[in-house]
């Protein structure tokens, strides 16, 4: 196994569950000096106990991504002890259990509550590491949207789609001022996968015809993994990456 990021330090936020946790677990397995945060702290105890068992560690602390307090104190944290911060992965969003509704039905705290985790959270953590990231002349920031924010939500859930396009519109803007500092920013926008409650219900509300049409569509013929998508933000991440920035990458099997 080529360790690409031993010796760098990676924060990788909504690393409980889902995504966050393969992608924290794959930068460990890599080398890394793995940071994992999350709101749910049980979850990532299961993330701390799943690397330990594979001989690795990660540090997990309980943050509120869109306390913007709470986001600063975690990154100082990770920078007294580790002295840098190499690789940013803003990745905790999603629905927060909402569905999709009319319009009208949408009341502001649903609708504030969506662009807080998915927007505001990536942009206090790119706020919060961009003063070490500029001292180093280095750091790779990779953001975590979603087909939604690139065409539509396939779960009709408007705040949603439009805090993903939102996160996108951020990525390109952060290329932009952070690349004289040797800082990259890009996102990975991935396609449905069976990665928590809410995609769990939304697949098994489709019905097996309903499956074989989400199926037929990708142009792969399977709905991703966790994995697939940890491999493209690690990509983002290394070395082979450095003059890439600015970019949404699709992770979707194809469409
Ligand atoms: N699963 C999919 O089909 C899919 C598709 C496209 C994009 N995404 C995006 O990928 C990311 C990860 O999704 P997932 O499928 O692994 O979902 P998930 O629910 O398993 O993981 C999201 C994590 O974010 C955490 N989180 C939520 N609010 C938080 C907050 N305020 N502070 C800190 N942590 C918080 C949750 O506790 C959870 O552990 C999300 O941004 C999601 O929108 C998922």
């Amino acid at each position: 196994m080529a360790e690409r990021f031993t010796n760098q330090t990676v924060i990788v936020t909504g690393a409980a569950h889902g995504f966050g946790q393969a992608i924290a677990h794959a930068f460990a397995w890599e080398g890394a000096a793995v940071w994992a945060c999350d709101l749910n702290a049980q979850g990532l105890g299961e993330t701390a106990r799943l690397a330990h068992h594979d001989g690795l560690t990660i540090q997990t602390r309980s943050v509120d991504v869109s306390d913007g307090a709470a986001v600063s104190a975690f990154v100082a944290e990770v920078v007294a002890a580790t002295n840098r911060i190499d690789v940013l992965v803003n990745n905790a969003g999603g629905v927060l259990g909402q569905v999709g509704r009319p319009l009208e039905e949408i009341s502001p705290l649903d609708w504030r509550s969506i662009f807080a985790v998915n927007v505001d959270g990536a942009f206090f953590f790119a706020q919060a590491v961009a003063q070490q990231m500029k001292a180093q002349q280095s750091g790779r920031i990779i953001n975590i949207s979603s087909g939604a924010g690139l065409g539509i939500s396939l779960t009709g859930i408007q705040a949603y789609a439009s805090a993903k396009a939102a996160q996108i519109g951020l990525t390109r803007q952060l290329a932009h001022e952070l690349g004289a500092w040797g800082i990259t920013v890009n996102n990975v926008a991935p396609g449905f996968v069976r990665s928590n409650p809410t995609t769990e219900r939304q697949w098994q509300s489709y019905g097996e015809e309903g499956q074989r049409k989400l199926l037929d569509g990708i142009a792969l013929k399977r709905l991703g993994t966790p994995e697939d998508i940890a491999a493209a933000v690690l990509f983002f991440a290394s070395e082979q990456a450095r003059w890439i920035t600015g970019q949404i990458l699709s992770v979707d099997g194809g469409k």
